[in-house]
């Protein structure tokens, strides 16, 4: 994925969405944003329109953007917004959304997507699919810094999976809670133990986990696989 990356700030770039215009810097300012795009390829993109239609109306986005809406809750629990990102205009997002909702019961598309009609927007993000050229499945987790924490990339025939962007958030979240100084283990839960970050030293970790830590006893002796229960 060559572009901005992980440890990159966002540009600030002035976008129009669904809800208002805004700089991106100003979106993200003071809390945690899952921006999220969808892709149609330009073949897809060429079928649809000699069909009469947009880009907006592909069967997995529609899916996923519903999901988003139904898990917006969730997100809100945790302070996080979220920014969808489509290559369409306004209008075409507009017309969309009652599609989203009437597919995923329950979802209500309360976030802002952003129009993206002539494909300006995606490159500067990086959320470019560079086996179809042209937009892709791509999710960052952006920081109140406005820095990527996170981003995934899927090809246009897979649909992400919530529970995983969430999990992941979780994470993200717990790992900035305790400064760094912790890790989240294979498919790690919330309340579930965290590990301990291989740059703490013992001592530093009787510190900072004063309820203990428990060291993996492990053929190497080498003593480096440390959890602690942090909930
Ligand atoms: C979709 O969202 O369904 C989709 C978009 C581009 C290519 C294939 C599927």
């Amino acid at each position: 994925m060559p572009g901005i990356t992980l440890g990159d700030t966002v540009p600030n770039l002035e976008v129009e969405t669904t809800h208002k215009n805004f700089k991106l810097h100003d979106y993200f300012a003071d809390s945690w944003t899952v921006l999220f795009s969808h892709p149609a390829s330009p073949i897809y993109l060429l079928s649809l329109l000699t069909n009469g239609l947009k880009g907006d109306f592909t069967p997995v986005c529609t899916t996923e953007l519903g999901a988003m809406g139904k898990y917006a809750h969730e997100f809100e629990q945790r302070g996080v917004k979220l920014l969808g990102l489509s290559c369409d205009d306004i209008q075409s997002h507009k017309d969309w959304i009652p599609d989203i909702e009437a597919f995923t019961p329950g979802s209500k598309v309360t976030y802002p997507i952003i129009a993206d009609p002539n494909k300006e927007i995606i490159p500067q993000l990086n959320m470019i699919d560079p086996i179809e050229n042209g937009p892709s499945r791509a999710l960052h987790i952006v920081g109140p810094d406005c820095k990527i924490k996170l981003s995934f990339l899927y090809p246009s025939t897979t649909g992400r999976n919530m529970d995983e962007v969430l999990r992941a958030l979780d994470s993200l979240l717990m790992a900035a809670k305790h400064k760094n100084k912790i890790a989240t283990p294979v498919n790690w839960k919330p309340d579930e133990p965290v590990v301990i970050s291989p740059a703490v030293s013992d001592e530093e970790a009787k510190k900072l986990f004063p309820q203990g830590f428990k060291t993996a006893e492990l053929p190497s002796k080498k003593g480096y696989l440390r959890v602690a229960d942090v909930s």
